[in-house]
């Protein structure tokens, strides 16, 4: 089993479980986060798009130009953001943290 660790834009952090082989997406929506991605997988939407935790970036392999070409229309995109549909998780990325990017869904009310 690979960990997972999800925050959610509030900050309220959550531990899932994958299996190698597992898309980051995918691992993300079947524990509620509020990831759409819209075109699954195929590089047209960015609404999978995550931030990862710095400390974890260098352990993904590097992003595609297509995904960063994405990522550059991603709301809220930052150095480390990712689209978690890019993602296959395997053994050495247990305990990687994601964060969900705010402002991805409005969801606070005023
Ligand atoms: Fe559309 Fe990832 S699901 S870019």
């Amino acid at each position: 089993m690979i960990r997972i660790r999800f925050i959610s834009a509030d900050g309220e952090t959550r531990e899932a479980f994958a299996r190698e082989g597992d898309r980051l997406l995918e691992v993300a929506q079947n524990d509620g986060q509020p990831l759409e991605g819209t075109c699954e997988g195929q590089m047209a939407c960015s609404t999978c798009h995550v931030l990862i935790a710095a400390a974890d970036f260098a352990r993904l392999p590097p992003a595609s130009e297509d995904e960063e070409d994405m990522l550059d229309l991603a709301m809220g995109a930052g150095r480390t953001s990712r689209l978690a549909c890019q993602i296959v998780l395997s053994p050495d990325l247990d305990g990687l943290t994601v964060r969900m990017p705010s402002g991805h869904r409005d969801m606070q009310g005023r």
